[in-house]
């Protein structure tokens, strides 16, 4: 039997578009609401910069096939959404500025929803938040409708563990935690969850569900800034540090992960902040997961002071070479550059007085010190620090880059990917 679903997904990002694709894929009847008018046309058209693929699909493929057959839409207006829907998963994110969390995006989705809730919805909270969130905010907030949730309307979240790059494979088979406001609510949410999660759902209280989501990122985060430092020390030691991590690995109960150029994006580096309000209202000190945010963030000043010590050593000075940045993803084959290493990185360079040319095919955003090609990158470049991993570096002809740039040319390879054969012809660091 086929199943039926009328569901709005609210904020069409990195989430909430593929998540919107999958529900359609399904067989639902998806609107997208988003308040960018420029993406709301983008995705209407058929346009997706998302770097997200399905069974040999891109998404903007899967998107024109749903455009087309008529189980997807984007719109800006909640009314037209709601004459159409009964169920509502909130996406839009809470963005940190300076350390501070932004709740204006989902207050602001909450605001626009209480005026066209009606008596029989279901919503779903599925972005990241400070936890109590849900019954704190959005409850209070969807209740200004005058309907009551757990009774009118019902309420639930579920947290959103999907990786960007492997979204559409991961909404399916990523075991789901969720919580309702009652048992009522978490039954209807459960239902919609499972429209398209086939995998194992655990349903807890939804204080700890949302908890749960922000020390799931920030026990990555803790564990990449030990790593970090497991990397400095391997350094001075003289061993091969992924050679470290790949034999320490070997253990059954040991997953380090790998050090790069820093911690991006914006799940990891933002989960410490959502926790350190609550922290400081009931008096709990935070410190070690302060300090590997603080390791985290140090990287590309590090990375920078490496760099200046070789050239040095070469006898050139940082203030006045050219160096060329390999990616500005905050990973490997993403086009997402929010809070990405990448940039905290020319900027330290910039200041240090170096000309950065920066080259990223899949990032879209333009920046002044962006190039539009590997060549214009490191044609006279004195350095180069590889830090992102696209497609079109896995065919870099190494030898052909050196002959590009100029005379005693330092390297450093954040990515474990230039061959080691280089290091005959030009300084290469590997961190
Ligand atoms: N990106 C990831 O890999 C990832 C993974 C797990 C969880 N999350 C969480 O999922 C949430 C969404 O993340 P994202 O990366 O998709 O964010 P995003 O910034 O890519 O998307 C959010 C979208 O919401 C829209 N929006 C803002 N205010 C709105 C409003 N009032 N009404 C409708 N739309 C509105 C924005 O225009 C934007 O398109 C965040 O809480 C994030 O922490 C993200």
């Amino acid at each position: 039997m086929t199943k039926s679903l009328n569901i709005a997904v609210i904020g069409l990002g990195f989430i909430g578009l593929p998540l919107s694709l999958s529900y359609a894929r399904k067989g639902a009847n998806v609107v997208g609401i988003d308040v960018s008018e420029p993406l709301i046309r983008d995705i209407n058209q058929g346009i997706s910069h998302h770097l997200e693929y399905f069974e040999g699909k891109s998404l903007a493929d899967i998107l024109k096939d749903q455009l087309a057959a008529g189980r997807f839409k984007a719109t800006t207006s909640y009314e037209e959404a709601a004459s159409q829907v009964n169920n509502y998963i909130i996406t839009v994110g809470i963005p940190v500025k300076n350390g501070d969390p932004e709740m204006r995006y989902l207050t602001a989705a909450c605001e626009s929803l209480v005026g066209v809730l009606k008596k029989g919805d279901t919503v779903i909270l599925r972005s990241t938040v400070i936890p109590g969130s849900t019954e704190d905010l959005v409850k209070p907030l969807l209740e200004k409708s005058g309907l009551k949730a757990g009774e009118d309307f019902y309420l639930a979240y579920a947290s959103e563990r999907i990786a960007e790059g492997r979204a559409f494979e991961e909404f399916i088979n990523m075991p789901l935690a969720m919580g309702g406001i009652n048992e009522e609510s978490a039954k209807r949410a459960h239902e919609v969850l499972t429209f398209v999660t086939e995998a194992e759902v655990t349903i807890s209280d939804i204080k700890v569900v949302e908890t749960s989501k922000v020390i799931e990122n920030v026990q990555r985060d803790v564990n990449i800034a030990m790593v970090q430092q497991f990397a400095r020390f391997a350094e001075k030691a003289g061993i091969d540090t992924f050679e470290l991590i790949r034999v320490a690995n070997t253990h059954k109960r040991v997953n380090l992960l790998t050090p790069g150029p820093g911690v991006g994006g914006y799940c990891l580096p933002n989960a410490l902040y959502y926790l350190l309000p609550k922290a400081k209202e009931i008096g709990v000190n935070l410190d070690l997961l302060e300090t590997a945010r603080q390791i985290n963030d140090s990287v590309p000043r590090i990375l920078v002071n490496m760099v200046g010590e070789k050239l040095s050593e070469a006898g050139k000075t940082l203030a006045g070479s050219k160096v060329a940045v390999l990616g500005l993803a905050m990973k490997d084959f993403s086009n997402d550059d929010r809070i990405s290493p990448p940039h905290h990185l020319v900027q330290l360079l910039e200041e240090a007085g170096a000309h950065v040319a920066a080259y990223d095919p899949a990032v879209p955003a333009r920046y002044p010190y962006k190039v539009d090609s590997l060549g214009d990158a490191v044609s006279g470049a004195d350095a180069l620090i590889y830090v992102t991993v696209q497609e079109e570096f896995l065919e870099i002809d190494w030898d052909e880059v050196l002959g590009k740039m100029n005379q005693n040319p330092v390297l450093v390879d954040g990515k474990n990917r230039i061959p080691r054969s280089i290091s005959e012809k030009a300084v290469l660091i590997r961190i």
